[in-house]
């Protein structure tokens, strides 16, 4: 989809359809509106009115023009209240119209630029926040069926003050990076586990990295990983006839800088739970499992173009989880990276494994902040259900900072805490650590046994079991399948450097 802005007249721009916001409960209609009403001859207000037309979020209302205007059909979209209209609001509201037309089959779509002039919401984050809305919903997953129906190749910001144009422009162009990381995370997930498994993840890691000056990969193969005691990845990876492989990404900032981040993200490319084998109707959809990474490589396809000061280390252990007569036992020891051992209690809580290796793999990068996103538990979903993911932090100004990403980015967090009191619930009778806690807090035993792995290092871990898929529709813009959870959160992030 091309995305512009134009400084363009309402009634005169052609397309195929015009869009309006509305507020709910506002006395005065914005001039746009009156401009199209006037023109429509007061038919807009007047069939509005007949079918009792409701500006809540996610309502909308469509007419054909009759040739009164240039544009053949006009939708009126819901911002529900102006008090509470958030970025988030112009995002769904992008999503519905956008929907709308897809369904209609319309080609060329023209918006006013929504929520402009509430406070603090500049022109800028409200252009971003429209193409995100309409690039996201747009998204669908064709590589192996037919499309069913072809979306709007046009989407123009008209109609805006043109002292605003640049800011207009800029927003823009952030907003289609944070869609393209997104999507491009999207795809990743959604490629079945046959076509998906650890070398394709290196093979997409370097194709990202390829011709970016900013960004260099290192892959480190069975044997690297066998001379650096990676022995949490390489006990997950016994049992699967794909071999694992570390890769470390590493974007470098023109200007030279001493702030260092580093994003670390879940890699197995299939978890069948390995010999503590899943139920078949909980293993379908684990290809998701590497949605981390997957986060962690959509990042990475953007970062230079939004150029943050900051070096950013992207790393993860990409594995497939699988039983067979070579898998990694119940009772197993292994032994970490950090020489800590683990006793393998159970073959299904493999994220952790792989995790304690790549995460003191980034410790030793000197980073002053770790991110880690892993599809961790099904815990967390009980917790916080499908649309929420859990922080957990050993340091309380980052876990504020990656808190208010995620919201400005319209992603949904929320702390958990790492209770002390259950570390023991992690000590094992035979070895260092044991991987799976009790029946209860399993989220949080989970966040404790990575934080064994982190030493001092500030540290935010987002469990995105339940946000990174969608088992369903969710909204406008976040359909049935894989969700691209967390890129726009990191992104948001690493934009304030
Ligand atoms: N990959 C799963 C967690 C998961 C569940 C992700 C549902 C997405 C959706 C993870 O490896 C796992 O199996 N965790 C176990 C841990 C348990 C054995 C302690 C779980 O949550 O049941
Ligand atoms: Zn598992
Ligand atoms: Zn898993």
């Amino acid at each position: 989809m091309d995305i512009s802005v134009r400084k363009e007249d309402l009634t005169k721009y052609a397309c195929d359809l015009l869009v309006l916001g509305a507020f709910l409960k506002e006395k005065e209609s914005s001039l746009e509106f009156a401009q199209v009403n006037e023109a429509l001859e007061g038919k807009l207000a007047t069939f509005m009115k007949e079918d009792k037309f409701k500006a809540k979020e996610g309502s909308t209302f469509l007419m054909r023009t009759h040739g009164k205007i240039a544009a053949k059909r006009i939708l009126v979209v819901g911002l529900g209240e102006k008090e509470s209209c958030t970025l988030e609001s112009v995002r769904q509201a992008t999503a519905t119209s956008l929907g709308i037309a897809k369904g209609l089959g319309l080609k060329s779509i023209a918006s006013v630029l929504h929520a402009t002039g509430i406070e603090g919401l500049t022109a800028a984050d409200c252009a971003q926040a429209m193409v995100e809305g309409s690039e996201l919903a747009m998204y669908s997953f064709d590589v192996y069926k037919k499309p069913k129906k072809i979306s709007p190749v046009r989407f123009d910001l008209i109609s805006v003050p043109a002292a605003q144009l640049r800011q207009i422009q800029k927003g823009i162009q952030i907003g289609e990076l944070m869609a393209r990381g997104t999507l491009l995370a999207r795809d990743l997930v959604n490629t079945p586990a046959q076509d998906m498994y650890p070398g394709k993840l290196v093979e997409h890691a370097r194709a990202i990295a390829k011709g970016k000056g900013t960004i260099r990969v290192k892959v480190y193969d069975t044997q690297a990983l066998v001379r650096m005691g990676a022995g949490g990845i390489l006990g997950v990876a016994r049992g699967s006839d794909h071999p694992p492989f570390l890769v470390h990404m590493v974007y470098k900032p023109k200007k030279a800088t001493k702030k260092r981040v580093a994003l670390v993200g879940k890699a197995v490319t299939f978890d069948s739970g390995g010999l503590s084998l899943k139920p078949a109707d909980y293993m379908t959809t684990m290809k998701v499992d590497m949605a981390g990474a997957a986060a962690v490589l959509g990042v990475f396809d953007v970062i230079d173009e939004l150029a943050p000061e900051c070096e950013v280390h992207g790393i993860f252990g990409a594995v497939e989880n699988m039983p067979s007569g070579k898998a990694m036992r119940p009772g197993d020891v292994l032994i970490a990276m950090n020489k800590k051992s683990i006793e393998v209690l159970n073959t299904d809580a493999e994220g952790r494994l792989t995790l304690a290796d790549t995460l003191n793999f980034a410790v030793k990068q000197k980073p002053q902040a770790i991110i880690d996103l892993a599809t961790l538990t099904g815990a967390c979903m009980v917790a916080l259900g499908e649309e929420i993911t859990g922080l957990m932090s050993n340091n309380d100004d980052l876990a504020g900072q990656v808190s208010s990403a995620a919201e400005t980015a319209g992603e949904k967090v929320w702390r958990l805490p790492l209770e002390k009191n259950y570390k023991k619930l992690v000590k094992s009778h035979v070895a260092d650590l044991q991987n799976v806690g009790s029946r209860w807090g399993g989220a949080l035993t989970a966040g404790l046994f990575l934080e064994e792995f982190v030493e001092k290092t500030p540290w935010v871990h987002l469990d995105i079991a339940g946000p990174a898929y969608a088992e369903r529709d969710i909204d406008p813009y976040t359909k049935k399948g894989a969700t691209g959870h967390g890129v726009r959160t990191l992104l948001a992030y690493l934009k304030t450097f």
